[in-house]
Formats: structure tokens, C-alpha cells, sequence
């Protein structure tokens, strides 16, 4: 079985790990001992885009077979995306590649032409990173697209997928549903993106319409409406914010317009000061806050980013950014670099699985809670209450049905238990007998989604047009499984609030039908905002593009 493989495979990595530590730090120092000239070697092609595309089908040919196709690594072959080589110079990796290391098992690459290793270099050091920020990366078997799992008996309630979601359908998941892990094999089953067919919609209950807003965009992922309200999106892959404004009859944009392009994976969109007349649009980049100066009706940056604080780059690598109500305090989620490494062990995981906050006045960052996989997909503040709320991706490989995603009212200074605990007082079987003095301490949430539905952002429905029912519900994206046999999620749900500002613990499907009933997958919610005239939009990185519900029932 391949968790107990696995865990032989770790008591073998623990009992060897003093004498690894000890070479780790001596590597550490100087990478592989490279000599002074190789530090100060530059990299050509650095930030090259085409260049580094270029090293792809070169690291296909002689790097995949020993270091896998996202570089992870296998076996005595190490991973290249661990984060050991962000402190390494591009002029030490170059000569490391040059030179080999015969002797443990890396041949030297010196007969490729210096032009090649420079671009597997920057292919390494820049793509592969990216590629492994991919929810898919951190799959351990090889894909399983066979649909036969299809004809499978439902899941055990109040679990489901997405076959049994529908508009209109209430859910609970307690603390007590939860099953043990690996009860079920942890699955690697990735969406195979297809067109949208015609005439195939998604579908909301009756009374409301769905209509496409905006069409032809590139990886839409966050929406924010401007206190004018403009709608901003950010286009994470090629780096650009767009702006939507106004609304036709047929609900499409008046306008759209290029607020600003050339950013590095940006994620988070915050106004500051929160209000009506905002002077800054601060961004989640994947490794820095920036923001932009700021004025009601601007549909294009004024001038340049200025830089707001660092922020780990990689591994889970979307930032969201939120203000609390009286301006003082800004949040960013920053998720974890793996799926569930020890911090202890692994430095990379510092000032990760956390919600930073600072002083936006003078941003120096700490931990406002932590324990927290990752909330990079969406934290928002409640208007009811003031509270911050987060929408959190828990972790993978326990099974189909470990461990629930969930949103949250996040405690200042709360643990939310990953990676050593999960949903309160439940051990990963991963740390045994680790950190016993935080199993009382990890805080149970809200509300818990399914496992591996991909929990992305949400908004508090402030609007005039749903059923007054409505008003103050979240309604949230769930971007889709991969760790799980038949698909759950691709979609966006509604959280209750009842008019209390406070969960219950149920959720509602309201946006379905993003999954083609053969399993195939042509939609993925990301972003979700409010439009001025109440109508929900949601973002969709699947077929790129935005969504618009509107309520005309009465
Ligand atoms: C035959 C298997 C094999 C192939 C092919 C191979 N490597 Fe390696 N690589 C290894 C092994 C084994 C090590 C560990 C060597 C050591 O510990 O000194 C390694 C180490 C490395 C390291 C150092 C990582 C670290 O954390 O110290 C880098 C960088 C690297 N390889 C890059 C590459 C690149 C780029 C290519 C393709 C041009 C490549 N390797 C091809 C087996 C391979």
C-alpha cells in the first residue's frame, strides 16, 4: 500500500536526519562549494520570458527522467522546487549543471552548448516554480482520467461531488462526519479542461438568469467593484488588472479598459482607505504588496508600483489582500510552500500558512493567526461585523473525503491547525506525535466545505436585488477537486448568515453545471463580486470568462 511505503520511507528520512541537517547547513553555505566566480556568473536570459520557455523541451530531454517532470525530484534525486535553490545564484545552478556530481548521481551537462544550460537554467529557476504553484503539482500517482468511477454508489453524506450538486441544496459537514484517513486512496484526478458546449450553461434555481459578462479573457481570477463601481479583475498569468465599467442592456461592460500589465502573478485587489473615495489599489503580488495611486473613475494606472512589503514567493502563490473597516490594518493571506512539510524542518514554510497583517502606514508584517493551509484564494472582512473571514484549501493525499476546506471567521492570534492538526484536535498521520501542546488549540471552523473543493474568494452580498434573504450571505467559488476519485466543487455556493453576521455550519449550491456529465470540466469559478446593481458576478479561469446571475423573479 502506498501510505505504508510511504511511511517507511519517512521513519528511514527521520532516523537519517541529523547527519542530513548537518550536510544540508554545510551545502546551505556554499551551494555544492561553488567558487566565488560562479556567484558572481550572470544569467543572460534572466528574466527572459522566451528564453525560458525555450529550456522546456531542454529540460524535457535531459533533465525530466531523474528530476520528474515539476522537478520534484524522486528517490536520492532532489527536488529543484523545494526552495533550496530561491537562495542559490543563477551562476552557481549554471555551474553545478556544468561540473556534475558524478559521484552522487548527476552527470555534468558541459557538453551542452553554455547558450542550452543557461536556458534549462532559467527554466528551472523561473517556470518550474510556477508550474508547481498549480493545485495539480502536488499530485503523487500518475493521472487517472478513466471516467468508469462515474457509475460509483454516491459518496456517504454529507459528502457529495458533482454529481449530486444543485442549486437550492443544503449542506452540513460536523466534526463527526469526518472519516478516518486514507480510508479512501488519495486520487490524482486533475480536470481535463474542455470548450463550453453550446447551449450547456451554468445553472442557478429558478427566478434567477445567468448571463456572460465579459468573454476572451486570459486566467480572470479575483474581482473587486470600486467604490464608483468599476470592476476590477485581475489576470494573473500574463500580470494585468483589467477594468468593467457600466452595463449595457444585455448585461456587458460599457467600457473596458487595461488598468496596468507587466505584474508578477498578481492575486489580491484592495481600495485604501476603505470608503468611498479611495487613494490606492493595493495588489497580492506572489512575492511582494505593491499599490497603485488611485482615484475614483481612473480606468488606468497613474504611475508606477510602489512596493508595500515582501512576501514569500512560490509554492501556493496567490496573495489576497484586504482591509479591515477602520483603514488600520491590512491583511495578506499567504499560503503554504507545500502541501504539508513541518515548518520545523522546513524553513521555507516560515511566515507561511498565516494571515499577516500590518500597519499600512508603515507595513511591517506578523502573524495575525496561523495554522492555516492556504487563504490566499480569499479573506474578506464581514460588513456585519467587522470580522476578518477567511476561505481556506485544507490538504491533500488522506483521501476522497479528508480534509474539508472551510470559511471561516478567523481569531486573532488563532491556530487553525495545519500541517501537524487538522479540524481541531485531529493528527495528521503525517507528524505523529508531534506539537501534543497545540492539539487543544486548533481552532474548529465555521464552516467545513467538501475536502478538495478549492475554496477560493468570497463576498458578502450587500446588494439590492436577491430576495432579502440573501442580504449578508457569502457567496463563495469553489474552484474544483483534483484529490478525488469523482470531481467536486466547480462551483459557487452560498454561506447563510441570517441576518446575524454568524454561520451555522450549512452551505447551499447556487451555481452548477460547470462539470459535463461524462466528468469532463469546461468551467472553474475563481473571483466573486457584487456588481452596483446587485447582480452577482463570478470570474471562471475555465472557459475565461465572467459570469453574471442576476434575480428577476419575484
Ligand atoms: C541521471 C539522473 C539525473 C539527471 C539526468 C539529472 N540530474 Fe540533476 N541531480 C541528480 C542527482 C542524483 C543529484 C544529487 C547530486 C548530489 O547530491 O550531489 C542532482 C542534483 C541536481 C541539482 C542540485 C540540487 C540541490 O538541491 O543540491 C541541480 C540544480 C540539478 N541536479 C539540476 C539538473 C538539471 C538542470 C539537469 C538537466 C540538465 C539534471 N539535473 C539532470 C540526478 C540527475
Amino acid at each position: 500500500m502506498h501510505s505504508f511505503a510511504s511511511s517507511y520511507a519517512r521513519i528511514a528520512a527521520a532516523i537519517l536526519l541529523p547527519a542530513s541537517l548537518l550536510l544540508a547547513a554545510d551545502v546551505d553555505k556554499k551551494f555544492h562549494n561553488a567558487p566565488a566566480s560562479a556567484q558572481a556568473a550572470k544569467n543572460p536570459y534572466a528574466g527572459d520570458d522566451a528564453a525560458a520557455q525555450a529550456g522546456k523541451p531542454l529540460y524535457a530531454k535531459n533533465c525530466l527522467s531523474c528530476h520528474g517532470k515539476l522537478g520534484k525530484g524522486t528517490g536520492n534525486v532532489p527536488s529543484l522546487v523545494d526552495g533550496k535553490l530561491d537562495s542559490v545564484k543563477p551562476g552557481e545552478v549554471f555551474w553545478f549543471i556544468t561540473r556534475g556530481d558524478k559521484d552522487n548521481g548527476m552527470p555534468s551537462w558541459a557538453f551542452l552548448p553554455a547558450s542550452q544550460r543557461w536556458k534549462i537554467v532559467t527554466y528551472v529557476t523561473s517556470v518550474l516554480p510556477a508550474l508547481n504553484a498549480e493545485p495539480e503539482a502536488a499530485a503523487p500517482p500518475p493521472p487517472d482520467t478513466s471516467t468508469s468511477k462515474l457509475n460509483a454508489p454516491p459518496p456517504p453524506p454529507p459528502f457529495t461531488d458533482f454529481r449530486y450538486e444543485k442549486p437550492g441544496t443544503f449542506r452540513k459537514i460536523t466534526v463527526n462526519d469526518l472519516p478516518q484517513p486514507y480510508a479512501t486512496q488519495s486520487s490524482n484526478n486533475g480536470p481535463a479542461l474542455v470548450a463550453r458546449p453550446e447551449n450547456v450553461w451554468p445553472v442557478a434555481l429558478p427566478g434567477f438568469k445567468v448571463e456572460l459578462y465579459a468573454t476572451g479573457l486570459d486566467n480572470p481570477r479575483t474581482l473587486r467593484t470600486a467604490p464608483n463601481g468599476d470592476i476590477f479583475l485581475t489576470e494573473s498569468d500574463p500580470g494585468r488588472i483589467r477594468v468593467f465599467r457600466g452595463m449595457t442592456g444585455d448585461g456587458k461592460p460599457e467600457q473596458s479598459a487595461v488598468f496596468v500589465s507587466g505584474l508578477k502573478h498578481p492575486y489580491g485587489l484592495a481600495f485604501y482607505p476603505p470608503g468611498p473615495d479611495p487613494q490606492w489599489l493595493y495588489v497580492g503580488n506572489t512575492s511582494e504588496v505593491v499599490r497603485f495611486a488611485y482615484h475614483n473613475g481612473d480606468l488606468k494606472a497613474s504611475g508606477a508600483p510602489e512596493h508595500i512589503a515582501d512576501l514569500s514567493p512560490g509554492g501556493h502563490d496567490t496573495r489576497a489582500v484586504v482591509f479591515s473597516q477602520d483603514g488600520k490594518r491590512m491583511f495578506v493571506a499567504v499560503g503554504s510552500a507545500s502541501n504539508v512539510n513541518d515548518p520545523d524542518t522546513h524553513p521555507e514554510e516560515k511566515n507561511r500558512a498565516d494571515i499577516l497583517v500590518c500597519d499600512p502606514a508603515n507595513c511591517q508584517l506578523s502573524v495575525y493567526a496561523y495554522g492555516i493551509r492556504n487563504a490566499g484564494g480569499g479573506i474578506a472582512v464581514n460588513p456585519e461585523t467587522g470580522e476578518l473571514w477567511c476561505s481556506v484549501n485544507e490538504r491533500d493525499a488522506l483521501g476522497d473525503n479528508l480534509v474539508p476546506d472551510y470559511i471561516t471567521h478567523v481569531q486573532e492570534g488563532g491556530f487553525y491547525g495545519w500541517p501537524w492538526w487538522y479540524i481541531g484536535a485531529h493528527q495528521d498521520p503525517r507528524h505523529q506525535g508531534k506539537h501534543p501542546e497545540l492539539k487543544d488549540k486548533a481552532i474548529i471552523p465555521d464552516v467545513l466545505l467538501q475536502p478538495h473543493n478549492a475554496s477560493l474568494e468570497f463576498t458578502f452580498y450587500e446588494g439590492q436585488q436577491f430576495p432579502a434573504e440573501y442580504k449578508g450571505d457569502i457567496f463563495a467559488s469553489e474552484h474544483g477537486s483534483w484529490n478525488k476519485a469523482v470531481r467536486v466543487g466547480y462551483e459557487v455556493i452560498r454561506v447563510p448568515l441570517h441576518q446575524t453576521g454568524h454561520a451555522s455550519g450549512e452551505y447551499e449550491d447556487f451555481l452548477t453545471g460547470f462539470v459535463l456529465p461524462d466528468g469532463n470540466v469546461w468551467g472553474r469559478p475563481v473571483g466573486v463580486t457584487v456588481a452596483p446593481d446587485g447582480s452577482l458576478l463570478v470570474s471562471d479561469d475555465g472557459s475565461n470568462s465572467i459570469w453574471r446571475v442576476s434575480y428577476a423573479g419575484k
